[in-house]
């Protein structure tokens, strides 16, 4: 579904924010914004904050923000059309979606989904009748009892060449329907079934909806899986298995990420009915973004082989930039989830210690290092103090320096030098609690006063895009100068982490008196970041000068002089002067 600017726009407009999280949080107005506990996360005193003019909502308790489409989504668990949907419903508003997806393109999609259901259905339905013996057979030898074959809609597809073509075309559905549906091939004129003497499982989506399937061969074979490929309705990098069942799990505590269809099936038979798998492809961002809709933690259960372990740091690597609690379980090298299971049972499964991704980092550390070795154990402990950099809390980090001081006999003394050692060469993305306690310079705490401003009344020319110094701060300010609405902008920013912090901008507290106070304390920001500008450009052409010969260095050197001058007013301007030996 694809909705205009102007129609969200419209519609943000239309749904007051505050009417909105009216509904779910107790809000009083104070100092010109609105208050309430934060739905978020717990909280007895009220750091929620809603700013109705602005249109967003900002805590400054647990850094999230949004508008109102965020809102619904982050607790209603909606995704974007959902939301969108239900505002619109709230706002009276007609969806222009149904004419902004071209009718044949819905149309089209819905003859998918129907073709892919009655395809399920036609492939279920074998394995009861004599010719779906055999799979029945493997299932049941499997340990897959009949309940869970029905749950799961598993099937089989015949040997012949046609029978689901002809089932299906039978019913009505136009050759180009299923060749779309990748449900049949064509071949020198003669259509023939995508799927044959497979164990077939149904990839149902969170709405229901039959989107593909998988085929496994029965015994060997190559290749072991065969995949829908990509159709209009079915992209094997965004869809996740068995999230339609998972979802609907009672008490779901978490949802076990496991590899393989037959373990989601396995655990779920046994009674762990939160476990999904990827669609045989490395987890994804638009799976991890699916995932923590549904749950605030994850339990990455891969195969204990090497493939397995190598996959399971990858989907840490990932899902560390999501708002959702990470564990891990480690099983034995030789075993993945259905085989555990099957031999130790539920209890032993769910005793299983749930390891934090930086345990799990750790534990992968020691693989093929002879701990007896002192070389060795300084090898793990530099890696390990790498990983334990990046852990946020102090008492969790503490627990593990202490087993990291049993496994290596390092002092603990030693092991927090080594924590230090590059700790502020992090490059990689934090997450807001890190951001918060790095030490900002000074223009970038300038360049968020001013972004905040132009959330306000200042006079128009104060700040122009191009005083601003890093490329997120200019693109934001490009379009707050041009008129664009906080929630707007909040709108356009798809990445969490990137949006709260933006929120968290927006609902700064500047304090000033009177407007010309502001502009003042806005002008002094500007010259900071003007400065910083500056001084870049300076140590450009310093450069440029190290190289040029001597007559272009003359006219280089006059630039660079008035440069530093300028960068001196602007520095006595706010408040620091800068010099030429800086
Ligand atoms: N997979 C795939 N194509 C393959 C092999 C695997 O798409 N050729 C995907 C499937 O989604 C499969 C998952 O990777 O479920 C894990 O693979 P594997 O462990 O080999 O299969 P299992 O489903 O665990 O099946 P089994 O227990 O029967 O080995
Ligand atoms: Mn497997």
């Amino acid at each position: 579904m694809f909705f205009s600017d102007a129609f969200l726009d419209d519609l943000r407009a239309r749904v007051p924010i505050v009417e909105l999280v009216s509904e779910y949080v107790q809000l009083n107005p104070k100092g010109g914004k609105y208050w309430g506990c934060c739905p978020f996360h717990s909280e007895k005193t009220p750091s929620f904050s809603v700013d109705e003019q602005k249109g967003f909502y900002y805590c400054f308790g647990c850094h999230k923000g949004g508008n109102a489409i965020n809102f619904l989504m982050e607790l209603e668990r909606m995704d974007f059309p959902e939301a969108v949907t239900e505002l619109a419903r709230r706002a009276g508003m007609e969806l222009p979606a149904k004419t902004a997806e071209k009718p044949e393109n819905k149309r089209e999609r819905e003859l998918i989904f129907a073709a892919n259901t009655d395809a399920a259905r036609y492939f279920h339905n074998l394995l009861w009748e004599p010719s779906g013996r055999r799979a029945l057979a493997y299932l049941h030898r499997r340990g897959v009892d009949d309940k869970t074959i029905r749950r799961f809609g598993l099937g089989v597809s015949a040997e012949d060449w046609q029978g689901l073509a002809v089932h299906l075309m039978d019913k009505g559905y136009k050759e180009d329907i299923l060749l779309a549906a990748g449900l049949i091939g064509k071949k020198n004129d003669r259509v023939y079934d995508a799927f044959r003497n497979r164990l077939m499982f149904p990839i149902i989506n969170n709405r229901d909806q039959v989107v593909g399937f998988g085929g496994r061969v029965m015994g060997e074979g190559e290749p072991k899986y065969l995949n829908t490929s990509d159709t209009p309705v079915f992209n094997k990098r965004m869809g996740v298995y068995a999230l339609n069942i998972a979802k609907r799990a009672r008490g779901l505590s978490t949802l076990y990420l496991v590899e393989g269809y037959m373990d989601v099936i396995a655990l779920h038979q046994k009674g762990v009915p939160g476990a999904v798998a990827t669609l045989g492809t490395a987890l994804t961002k638009d799976q991890c973004r699916l995932l923590a809709r549904f749950a605030s933690r994850i339990t990455v259960c891969y195969d204990g082989d090497s493939a397995g372990r190598k996959a399971a740091l990858r989907a840490l690597e990932l899902l560390d930039d999501f708002d959702i609690e990470v564990r891990v379980i480690a099983l034995p090298a030789d075993m993945d989830p259905d085989e555990y299971i099957g031999k130790y049972g539920r209890e032993d499964f769910l005793a299983l210690p749930g390891l934090s991704a930086a345990q799990y980092r750790m534990l992968r550390f020691k693989d093929e290092k002879d701990m007896s070795l002192l070389e060795d154990r300084t090898k793990y402990a530099i890696e390990s103090a790498e990983v334990l950099r990046r852990v946020e809390n102090p008492v969790e980090r503490e627990n593990y320096v202490k087993q990291l001081m049993l496994d290596t006999g390092f002092s603990r003394e030693v092991l927090l030098d080594q924590i230090k050692i590059n700790a502020g060469r992090e490059n990689r993305p934090k997450r807001r609690i890190i951001q918060n306690e790095k030490k900002e310079a000074d223009f970038e705490k300038a360049e968020k006063l001013v972004l905040c401003a132009l959330t306000m009344d200042i006079p128009p020319d104060t700040v122009r895009e191009t005083d601003f110094v890093t490329d997120d701060a200019r693109d934001i300010a490009r379009m707050l100068i041009s008129g664009r609405k906080p929630d707007a902008i909040l709108a356009e920013i798809a990445e969490e982490n990137r949006r709260n912090a933006l929120a968290g901008v927006f609902a700064m507290e500047i304090k000033h008196g009177d407007s010309a106070q502001l502009t003042q304390i806005v002008l002094q920001s500007v010259a900071t970041m003007r400065a910083a500008n500056l001084t870049r450009e300076i140590e450009i052409l310093r450069e440029r000068i190290a190289q040029t010969d001597e007559e272009e260095k003359t006219a280089l050197l006059k630039k660079l002089m008035n440069l530093v001058e300028e960068e001196g007013r602007l520095g006595s301007m706010k408040g620091r002067v800068v010099t030429l030996e800086q």
